[in-house]
Protein backbone atom coordinates (compact mmCIF):
# COMPACT_ATOMS: atom_id res chain seq x y z
CA UNK A 1 0.00 0.00 0.00
CA UNK A 2 1.16 3.90 -0.98
CA UNK A 3 0.71 6.75 0.85
CA UNK A 4 -2.58 8.75 -0.20
CA UNK A 5 -3.59 9.12 -4.10
CA UNK A 6 -4.30 12.98 -4.11
CA UNK A 7 -1.59 13.53 -1.80
CA UNK A 8 0.96 11.80 -4.33
CA UNK A 9 -0.46 13.36 -7.09
CA UNK A 10 -0.21 16.96 -5.54
CA UNK A 11 3.45 16.39 -4.65
CA UNK A 12 4.42 15.21 -8.14
CA UNK A 13 3.26 18.56 -9.70
CA UNK A 14 5.99 20.18 -7.67
CA UNK A 15 8.68 16.82 -8.26
CA UNK A 16 8.38 17.82 -12.06
CA UNK A 17 9.23 21.75 -11.29
CA UNK A 18 11.92 21.18 -8.84
CA UNK A 19 15.43 22.09 -9.83
CA UNK A 20 17.07 22.77 -6.49
CA UNK A 21 16.87 26.64 -6.31
CA UNK A 22 13.07 27.15 -5.59
CA UNK A 23 12.76 24.59 -2.28
CA UNK A 24 11.65 28.07 -0.68
CA UNK A 25 8.77 28.64 -3.19
CA UNK A 26 7.52 24.99 -3.57
CA UNK A 27 7.54 24.72 0.31
CA UNK A 28 5.21 27.42 0.98
CA UNK A 29 2.89 26.41 -2.33
CA UNK A 30 3.36 22.11 -1.48
CA UNK A 31 2.78 22.69 2.22
CA UNK A 32 -0.77 24.62 1.67
CA UNK A 33 -2.19 22.68 -0.77
CA UNK A 34 -2.05 19.37 1.02
CA UNK A 35 -3.39 20.92 3.67
CA UNK A 36 -5.93 22.22 2.18
CA UNK A 37 -7.10 18.99 0.49
CA UNK A 38 -6.68 17.60 4.24
CA UNK A 39 -3.90 14.41 3.30
CA UNK A 40 -1.55 16.07 5.16
CA UNK A 41 -2.33 16.16 9.08
CA UNK A 42 -0.39 17.71 11.76
CA UNK A 43 -0.29 14.93 14.85
CA UNK A 44 0.02 15.57 18.49
CA UNK A 45 3.29 16.62 18.63
CA UNK A 46 3.35 19.06 16.21
CA UNK A 47 4.99 17.00 13.09
CA UNK A 48 2.99 15.99 9.88
CA UNK A 49 2.35 12.88 8.28
CA UNK A 50 0.42 11.71 5.20
CA UNK A 51 -2.73 10.05 5.52
CA UNK A 52 -2.64 6.66 3.41
CA UNK A 53 -3.87 5.25 0.40
CA UNK A 54 -6.94 3.05 2.45
CA UNK A 55 -7.86 6.74 4.32
CA UNK A 56 -8.70 4.59 7.44
CA UNK A 57 -4.44 4.76 7.89
CA UNK A 58 -2.48 7.42 8.20
CA UNK A 59 1.45 7.17 8.15
CA UNK A 60 2.31 7.91 11.73
CA UNK A 61 -0.37 7.58 14.40
CA UNK A 62 -2.04 10.83 15.74
CA UNK A 63 0.19 10.96 19.26
CA UNK A 64 3.00 12.36 17.38
CA UNK A 65 5.32 11.11 13.94
CA UNK A 66 8.31 12.20 15.59
CA UNK A 67 7.47 10.83 18.96
CA UNK A 68 6.10 7.54 17.47
CA UNK A 69 10.03 7.41 15.86
CA UNK A 70 11.37 8.44 19.44
CA UNK A 71 9.60 5.65 21.03
CA UNK A 72 8.51 2.98 19.08
CA UNK A 73 11.99 2.99 17.34
CA UNK A 74 14.89 4.53 18.21
CA UNK A 75 14.54 4.20 22.23
CA UNK A 76 13.67 0.45 22.23
CA UNK A 77 16.54 -0.33 19.83
CA UNK A 78 18.89 0.69 22.57
CA UNK A 79 20.67 2.58 19.39
CA UNK A 80 22.69 4.67 21.94
CA UNK A 81 24.69 2.00 23.54
CA UNK A 82 25.67 0.45 20.24
CA UNK A 83 29.45 1.36 19.20
CA UNK A 84 28.79 0.62 15.45
CA UNK A 85 25.22 1.09 15.08
CA UNK A 86 24.27 -0.35 11.34
CA UNK A 87 20.68 0.62 10.51
CA UNK A 88 18.35 -1.03 8.38
CA UNK A 89 15.21 1.62 8.17
CA UNK A 90 12.55 -0.03 6.07
CA UNK A 91 9.64 2.00 4.30
CA UNK A 92 11.60 5.48 5.51
CA UNK A 93 9.20 7.58 4.60
CA UNK A 94 10.05 11.26 5.39
CA UNK A 95 12.69 10.04 7.15
CA UNK A 96 11.34 10.44 10.94
CA UNK A 97 13.28 7.37 11.98
CA UNK A 98 16.31 7.80 10.42
CA UNK A 99 16.32 11.23 12.14
CA UNK A 100 15.68 10.41 15.31
CA UNK A 101 18.27 6.96 15.36
CA UNK A 102 20.63 9.49 14.13
CA UNK A 103 19.53 12.19 17.11
CA UNK A 104 20.34 9.35 19.06
CA UNK A 105 23.26 7.68 17.93
CA UNK A 106 25.33 10.42 15.19
CA UNK A 107 27.74 7.40 14.32
CA UNK A 108 24.75 5.66 12.83
CA UNK A 109 25.15 3.95 9.72
CA UNK A 110 21.45 3.84 7.80
CA UNK A 111 20.10 2.49 5.29
CA UNK A 112 17.14 3.96 3.91
CA UNK A 113 14.47 1.70 1.95
CA UNK A 114 11.11 3.50 0.33
CA UNK A 115 9.15 2.44 -2.77
CA UNK A 116 7.81 5.75 -3.09
CA UNK A 117 9.76 8.70 -4.38
CA UNK A 118 6.86 11.30 -3.69
CA UNK A 119 7.04 10.95 0.36
CA UNK A 120 10.60 11.49 0.30
CA UNK A 121 10.27 14.55 -1.19
CA UNK A 122 8.28 15.90 0.37
CA UNK A 123 10.88 15.88 3.25
CA UNK A 124 12.53 18.61 2.03
CA UNK A 125 9.29 20.63 3.03
CA UNK A 126 8.68 20.03 6.39
CA UNK A 127 9.65 21.53 9.62
CA UNK A 128 10.86 18.36 11.73
CA UNK A 129 12.63 19.96 14.96
CA UNK A 130 15.44 18.09 15.10
CA UNK A 131 18.91 19.23 13.46
CA UNK A 132 19.34 15.64 12.21
CA UNK A 133 16.85 16.37 10.06
CA UNK A 134 18.99 18.02 8.02
CA UNK A 135 20.93 15.24 7.17
CA UNK A 136 18.35 13.31 6.05
CA UNK A 137 17.43 16.36 3.48
CA UNK A 138 20.42 16.69 2.37
CA UNK A 139 20.75 13.19 1.25
CA UNK A 140 17.04 13.30 -0.49
CA UNK A 141 18.33 16.49 -2.44
CA UNK A 142 21.14 14.74 -3.92
CA UNK A 143 19.07 11.75 -4.84
CA UNK A 144 16.46 14.60 -6.57
CA UNK A 145 19.22 16.49 -8.21
CA UNK A 146 21.15 14.02 -9.39
CA UNK A 147 17.79 12.40 -11.19
CA UNK A 148 17.28 15.77 -13.55
CA UNK A 149 20.93 15.51 -14.14
CA UNK A 150 22.21 18.36 -11.38
CA UNK A 151 25.71 17.36 -9.57
CA UNK A 152 25.19 16.83 -6.21
CA UNK A 153 27.14 15.29 -3.23
CA UNK A 154 26.17 15.03 -0.12
CA UNK A 155 28.44 14.97 2.70
CA UNK A 156 26.73 12.31 4.52
CA UNK A 157 28.31 9.10 2.93
CA UNK A 158 26.88 7.15 6.35
CA UNK A 159 23.51 7.64 4.56
CA UNK A 160 22.80 5.37 1.67
CA UNK A 161 19.22 6.09 0.14
CA UNK A 162 17.03 2.85 -1.88
CA UNK A 163 14.48 3.89 -4.06
CA UNK A 164 12.02 0.54 -4.40
CA UNK A 165 10.55 -2.28 -3.04
CA UNK A 166 12.22 -3.35 0.27
CA UNK A 167 11.80 -7.04 -0.74
CA UNK A 168 13.75 -6.60 -4.11
CA UNK A 169 16.45 -4.14 -1.98
CA UNK A 170 16.79 -7.49 0.65
CA UNK A 171 17.24 -10.03 -1.34
CA UNK A 172 20.52 -7.83 -3.03
CA UNK A 173 21.78 -6.52 0.10
CA UNK A 174 25.12 -8.22 1.16
CA UNK A 175 25.58 -5.86 4.29
CA UNK A 176 24.50 -7.44 8.00
CA UNK A 177 22.84 -5.03 10.73
CA UNK A 178 22.21 -4.65 13.96
CA UNK A 179 19.10 -2.79 13.84
CA UNK A 180 16.46 -3.33 11.61
CA UNK A 181 13.29 -0.58 11.96
CA UNK A 182 9.96 -2.21 10.36
CA UNK A 183 7.75 0.26 9.24
CA UNK A 184 5.51 -0.85 6.85
CA UNK A 185 1.53 -0.13 6.91
CA UNK A 186 -0.53 -2.61 8.78
CA UNK A 187 -0.62 -6.63 8.00
CA UNK A 188 -4.02 -6.69 7.32
CA UNK A 189 -4.18 -3.92 4.69
CA UNK A 190 -0.94 -4.64 3.20
CA UNK A 191 0.82 -8.16 3.96
CA UNK A 192 4.25 -8.12 1.50
CA UNK A 193 6.45 -6.59 4.25
CA UNK A 194 4.94 -9.13 7.04
CA UNK A 195 5.64 -12.36 4.98
CA UNK A 196 7.69 -15.50 6.37
CA UNK A 197 9.85 -15.44 3.30
CA UNK A 198 10.58 -11.52 4.00
CA UNK A 199 10.97 -11.95 7.29
CA UNK A 200 13.39 -14.89 7.01
CA UNK A 201 15.63 -12.63 4.08
CA UNK A 202 16.20 -9.63 6.90
CA UNK A 203 16.87 -12.66 9.69
CA UNK A 204 20.15 -13.80 7.21
CA UNK A 205 20.83 -10.17 7.05
CA UNK A 206 21.05 -9.62 10.89
CA UNK A 207 23.88 -9.56 13.46
CA UNK A 208 23.80 -11.94 16.50
CA UNK A 209 23.00 -9.09 18.66
CA UNK A 210 20.69 -7.48 16.32
CA UNK A 211 16.91 -6.58 16.98
CA UNK A 212 14.11 -5.99 14.32
CA UNK A 213 11.39 -3.64 15.71
CA UNK A 214 8.15 -2.79 14.75
CA UNK A 215 4.82 -0.86 16.16
CA UNK A 216 2.91 -3.82 14.83
CA UNK A 217 1.79 -6.49 16.80
CA UNK A 218 -0.14 -8.73 14.66
CA UNK A 219 -0.46 -12.50 15.52
CA UNK A 220 0.19 -13.42 11.94
CA UNK A 221 3.36 -11.21 11.86
CA UNK A 222 4.98 -12.82 15.52
CA UNK A 223 4.30 -16.21 14.37
CA UNK A 224 6.48 -16.00 11.45
CA UNK A 225 8.99 -14.21 13.35
CA UNK A 226 9.04 -17.32 16.10
CA UNK A 227 9.30 -18.94 12.47
CA UNK A 228 11.87 -17.65 11.23
CA UNK A 229 13.91 -18.08 14.56
CA UNK A 230 13.63 -14.84 16.26
CA UNK A 231 13.07 -14.12 20.34
CA UNK A 232 10.26 -12.41 20.51
CA UNK A 233 9.57 -9.89 23.39
CA UNK A 234 7.43 -6.44 23.51
CA UNK A 235 7.29 -3.19 25.03
CA UNK A 236 4.36 -0.65 26.08
CA UNK A 237 3.69 1.86 22.95
CA UNK A 238 2.86 4.81 22.59
CA UNK A 239 -0.79 5.79 21.89
CA UNK A 240 -1.76 1.97 21.45
CA UNK A 241 -3.09 -0.30 24.03
CA UNK A 242 -1.04 -2.96 22.11
CA UNK A 243 2.82 -3.25 22.44
CA UNK A 244 5.39 -2.84 20.39
CA UNK A 245 7.48 -5.82 19.11
CA UNK A 246 10.98 -6.29 19.33
CA UNK A 247 12.49 -9.46 17.70
CA UNK A 248 15.83 -10.75 18.78
CA UNK A 249 18.24 -12.65 16.59
CA UNK A 250 20.19 -14.14 19.60
CA UNK A 251 18.57 -17.72 20.45
CA UNK A 252 19.38 -17.37 23.93
CA UNK A 253 18.72 -14.04 24.84
CA UNK A 254 15.71 -13.90 27.57
CA UNK A 255 14.09 -10.74 27.13
CA UNK A 256 10.83 -9.98 28.36
CA UNK A 257 7.67 -11.85 27.56
CA UNK A 258 4.93 -11.01 25.64
CA UNK A 259 1.50 -11.43 27.03
CA UNK A 260 0.53 -14.99 27.67
CA UNK A 261 -2.71 -14.90 25.44
CA UNK A 262 -1.01 -14.16 22.62
CA UNK A 263 1.34 -16.96 22.93
CA UNK A 264 -0.84 -19.30 23.88
CA UNK A 265 -2.68 -17.74 20.27
CA UNK A 266 0.43 -17.81 18.50
CA UNK A 267 1.19 -21.19 19.61
CA UNK A 268 -1.83 -23.24 18.85
CA UNK A 269 -4.72 -21.27 16.77
CA UNK A 270 -5.12 -21.13 13.29
CA UNK A 271 -5.20 -17.41 13.12
CA UNK A 272 -1.35 -17.56 13.52
CA UNK A 273 -0.52 -19.38 10.20
CA UNK A 274 1.98 -16.36 8.98
CA UNK A 275 1.64 -14.66 5.43
CA UNK A 276 3.99 -16.15 2.37
CA UNK A 277 5.37 -14.90 -0.64
CA UNK A 278 8.05 -17.70 -1.60
CA UNK A 279 8.84 -15.76 -4.43
CA UNK A 280 9.11 -12.41 -2.91
CA UNK A 281 6.43 -11.07 -5.57
CA UNK A 282 3.35 -11.37 -5.20
CA UNK A 283 0.90 -8.32 -4.75
CA UNK A 284 -0.75 -7.73 -1.43
CA UNK A 285 -4.06 -9.45 -2.49
CA UNK A 286 -2.75 -12.35 -3.78
CA UNK A 287 -0.99 -12.71 -0.52
CA UNK A 288 -4.21 -12.29 1.70
CA UNK A 289 -5.82 -14.83 -0.68
CA UNK A 290 -3.65 -17.24 -0.64
CA UNK A 291 -3.79 -17.48 3.28
CA UNK A 292 -6.74 -17.51 3.71
CA UNK A 293 -6.91 -20.78 1.61
CA UNK A 294 -4.08 -22.41 3.59
CA UNK A 295 -6.17 -21.27 6.79
CA UNK A 296 -9.13 -22.88 6.32
CA UNK A 297 -6.58 -25.97 4.84
CA UNK A 298 -5.25 -26.35 8.34
CA UNK A 299 -8.64 -26.28 10.27
CA UNK A 300 -9.56 -28.75 8.17
CA UNK A 301 -6.82 -30.95 8.86
CA UNK A 302 -6.65 -30.22 12.53
CA UNK A 303 -10.31 -30.62 13.03
CA UNK A 304 -9.98 -34.22 11.00
CA UNK A 305 -6.92 -35.15 13.37
CA UNK A 306 -8.55 -33.66 16.78
CA UNK A 307 -6.59 -31.10 17.54
CA UNK A 308 -8.54 -28.31 16.09
CA UNK A 309 -8.79 -25.61 19.19
CA UNK A 310 -10.79 -22.10 18.60
CA UNK A 311 -9.11 -19.14 19.13
CA UNK A 312 -11.83 -18.31 21.74
CA UNK A 313 -11.07 -21.24 24.00
CA UNK A 314 -7.07 -20.81 23.36
CA UNK A 315 -7.76 -17.12 24.58
CA UNK A 316 -9.22 -18.01 27.81
CA UNK A 317 -6.96 -20.93 28.85
CA UNK A 318 -9.30 -23.39 28.04
CA UNK A 319 -6.11 -26.00 26.54
CA UNK A 320 -4.84 -29.00 28.24
CA UNK A 321 -3.41 -28.40 31.31
CA UNK A 322 -0.01 -30.31 29.91
CA UNK A 323 0.12 -27.63 27.13
CA UNK A 324 -1.28 -24.87 29.50
CA UNK A 325 1.71 -25.18 32.33
CA UNK A 326 4.45 -25.58 29.78
CA UNK A 327 3.48 -21.37 30.00
CA UNK A 328 5.42 -21.86 33.28
CA UNK A 329 8.70 -22.32 32.32
CA UNK A 330 11.50 -20.30 32.74
CA UNK A 331 11.91 -20.04 29.00
CA UNK A 332 11.44 -16.64 26.80
CA UNK A 333 8.39 -16.31 24.42
CA UNK A 334 9.51 -18.09 21.29
CA UNK A 335 10.41 -21.18 22.97
CA UNK A 336 7.59 -21.43 24.95
CA UNK A 337 5.53 -21.32 21.57
CA UNK A 338 7.88 -23.90 19.80
CA UNK A 339 7.48 -26.43 22.77
CA UNK A 340 3.79 -25.90 23.08
CA UNK A 341 3.32 -26.79 19.28
CA UNK A 342 5.75 -29.72 19.48
CA UNK A 343 3.62 -30.79 22.56
CA UNK A 344 0.25 -30.51 21.31
CA UNK A 345 0.80 -31.01 16.93
CA UNK A 346 4.30 -33.10 17.80
CA UNK A 347 5.78 -30.67 15.29
CA UNK A 348 6.58 -26.94 15.98
CA UNK A 349 6.86 -25.92 12.37
CA UNK A 350 3.38 -26.72 11.86
CA UNK A 351 2.71 -23.21 10.22
CA UNK A 352 5.28 -23.50 7.97
CA UNK A 353 4.80 -26.36 6.38
C1 LIG B 1 3.88 3.65 7.89
S1 LIG B 1 4.70 4.47 6.59
C2 LIG B 1 6.32 4.67 7.23
C3 LIG B 1 6.63 6.02 7.83
C4 LIG B 1 8.09 6.37 7.85
N1 LIG B 1 8.89 5.45 8.60
C5 LIG B 1 8.41 7.80 8.25
O1 LIG B 1 9.25 7.98 9.15
O2 LIG B 1 7.83 8.73 7.69
C6 LIG B 1 4.91 3.13 5.43
C7 LIG B 1 5.81 3.47 4.24
O3 LIG B 1 6.09 2.23 3.56
C8 LIG B 1 6.27 2.50 2.19
N2 LIG B 1 6.18 1.20 1.47
C9 LIG B 1 5.05 0.50 1.18
N3 LIG B 1 5.38 -0.66 0.57
C10 LIG B 1 6.73 -0.70 0.48
C11 LIG B 1 7.66 -1.64 -0.07
N4 LIG B 1 7.24 -2.79 -0.63
N5 LIG B 1 8.97 -1.36 0.01
C12 LIG B 1 9.42 -0.20 0.58
N6 LIG B 1 8.58 0.73 1.09
C13 LIG B 1 7.26 0.48 1.06
C14 LIG B 1 5.16 3.49 1.92
O4 LIG B 1 5.38 4.20 0.73
C15 LIG B 1 5.20 4.37 3.17
O5 LIG B 1 6.02 5.48 2.96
Amino acid sequence: MLPNKKALEIIRKYMKIYNGKNEKDIKERLIKELKEEHVLVETEDGTYTLKAEDEEEMMHSKVGALKEAIYKFAKPSKITDLSNPRVLDLCSGMGYNAIAALHYNKNAEIDMVEICEEVLFLTLFLDIPYKEHEIIKDKVREYFLNKIGIEYKSDYDNINLYVGDARKFIIKSDKKYNVVFHDAFSPKRDPTLYTYDFLKEIYKRMEDNGVLISYSSAIPFRSALVDCGFVISEKESVGRKRGITLAYKNPNFKPNRINEVDERVIALSVIALPYRDETLSLTKDKIIEDREERREKLKEKLIKIGKYLSTKQIKKGNIPEEILKIQKEDLNSSEIIKKMRLKFFKDANIFIL
